[in-house]
């Protein structure tokens, strides 16, 4: 009897480890930062209240999460300068929205427990939460005690994340994969009461089925014609509708009353019942209080995925970029604030203020030189945007660029400018820290006015060359400038401005 118990066990214990459960605790914050659930509730709460699509935006964010690398919020990572582009940059998660919700409860939680609470974790509790807030409720338990990952690409979405219009097998074979049965499937599928859609995934749906001009005959007629007539051909990107119209903001069980009527908007959701099993527990979740349930399971289950525990993976410290990069990122910029010049970034940059020393901003130049090519930043077209299209506010092009780099750059970033288009900063080598940068400014071919402004004064073009000559010369610059001169200069150098 005893015997039957100890294998009973192992098999559960089995069970759980491949389920990744075992994993993850209940409470796994309770000694380690004892206000970190309740954080994370309350400031979703009070943004899903002037929010109501917040629910939605998270638990896709999570799913989309989860569903490429497992659980360690490696889709709230941001592509840095010219690295592989990061999964939230492939192309299914484009449309995803809510990563601002995240960081401001990680900026908070780092302030009360730093380096103690994984944004995967808070990205788990974060959806819950906002779906939950109009039950003023936990509407399922989150497991906790996830690290976040080191790694994001855009590259592993695909293959991972199903496309709207996957099959049956696809959907069941993509689940498979990572440890999800046909029950979470249909389960989570349900996820599709809330929330919106853009017509791009169900426009050939609509109107080339087969490539004949066709509508999918699975569509109910009169759902096909309400679509047509929100969605007409070809899909615009700006036009969404309620994936579950008339309840899409509420969640419930809906959405298989409207799959069962052939009105499930995309065809990976009419494909649950092209399945006799599938179609079996659409039907019992037909039942309110079953899918409550069942959902509340089957998330538990997908938010275990190949979940990093224990010593893997880590604790960042900001949800969109890893801690190596951080600790750069913050000392650079602790310095550059002493300066009051902020590090680049997408709204960040230089200030293009020459009332400072020619001995700071080449200081400063050579700082953001070492930045760009040891890490390279992601840059919005904003800062130089104006160079390219307005220059004196004549709709000119600043005539200090070079031509072509400039029609090369105007094909990268149309106007008016937008902050999701990066651009290399330093073309086919921007992440290689080398003397290119020097050559291309001498070239006119330096991306902002600050770059182009280097070889306006004598003596800075005399420095440009001298760096020009040598690679060594940046590497010692760098490790003085950045271990010796340049503290000194903060602490002891005159003050700016
Ligand atoms: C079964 C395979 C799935 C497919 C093929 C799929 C596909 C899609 C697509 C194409 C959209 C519309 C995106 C847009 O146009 O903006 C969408 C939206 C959404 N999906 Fe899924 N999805 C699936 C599973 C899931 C799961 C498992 C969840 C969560 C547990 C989920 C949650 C959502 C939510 C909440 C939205 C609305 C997002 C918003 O309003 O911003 N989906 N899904």
């Amino acid at each position: 009897m005893k015997f039957h118990i100890v294998i009973l066990l192992l098999f559960v214990l089995g069970v759980l480890r491949a389920s990744g459960a075992d994993k993850l605790s209940k409470n796994f914050y309770k000694q380690r930062c004892r206000q970190a659930e309740t954080l994370v509730r309350d400031i979703t709460w009070g943004r899903a209240q002037n929010d109501s699509r917040l629910g939605a935006k998270l638990l896709r964010v999570h799913y989309h999460d989860c569903f490429v690398r497992g659980c360690d919020a490696s889709i709230l990572l941001d592509t840095v300068g010219t690295n592989a582009a990061a999964e939230k940059d492939a192309r299914p998660n484009l449309s995803l929205l809510g990563y601002e919700v995240i960081d401001e409860i990680k900026s908070q939680l780092e302030k009360v427990c730093p380096g103690v609470v994984s944004c995967s974790d808070i990205l788990a509790l974060a959806a819950r939460d906002a779906v939950s807030f109009p039950f003023k409720k936990e509407m399922w338990d989150v497991l906790t005690g996830r690290r976040d990952g080191r790694t994001s690409l855009s590259s592993e979405v695909t293959g991972n994340i199903p496309g709207a219009s996957s099959n049956f097998t696809t959907l069941k074979d993509l689940f498979a994969k990572k440890g999800l049965n046909v029950n979470d499937l249909v389960a989570l599928s349900g996820a599709h009461t809330i929330g919106v859609a853009h017509c791009g995934p169900f426009s050939r749906r609509l109107y080339n089925f087969t490539g004949k001009g066709d509508t999918d005959p699975s569509l109910d007629e009169t759902y096909a014609a309400s679509l047509k007539s929100q969605c007409p051909n070809p899909a615009s990107a700006a036009i969404t509708v309620e994936m579950d119209p008339q309840s899409s903001e509420s969640f419930d069980n809906d959405y298989f009353t409207t799959v069962k009527q052939n009105k499930g908007l995309f065809q990976s959701d009419a494909a649950l019942i092209t399945d006799r099993a599938a179609a079996k527990i659409v039907d019992s979740l037909l039942k309110p209080k079953s899918f409550f349930s069942e959902f509340g399971k089957s998330m538990k289950n997908m938010g275990a995925v190949e979940v990093l525990t224990g010593s893997a993976g880590e604790i960042r410290k900001n949800c969109r970029i890893v801690n190596a990069l951080f600790s750069v990122l913050s000392s650079t910029n602790e310095i550059l604030e002493k300066v009051s010049v902020k590090v680049p970034g997408e709204e960040t940059y230089a200030k293009e203020d020459y009332t400072i020393s020619l001995g700071k901003k080449l200081m400063l130049k050579l700082l953001y030189t070492i930045y760009y090519f040891t890490i390279g930043v992601a840059h919005c077209c904003g800062p130089f945007s104006r160079r390219l299209y307005n220059f004196t506010g004549k709709g000119d092009t600043n005539p200090s660029l070079d031509e072509s780099y400039a029609a090369s750059l105007k094909s990268q970033c149309p106007n008016p400018a937008s902050v999701a288009i990066t651009v290399e900063m330093d073309p086919q080598s921007s992440e290689s820290f080398d003397t290119d940068y020097f050559t291309r400014v001498k070239q006119n071919k330096g991306l902002f006015q600050s770059d182009a402004a280097l070889i306006t004064d004598r003596a800075a073009t005399k420095i440009v060359d001298l760096l020009l000559i040598k690679k060594s010369i940046i590497y010692i610059l760098r490790l003085m400038f950045s271990s010796i001169i340049f503290p000194i200069y903060v602490m002891y150098g005159p003050q700016p401005y």
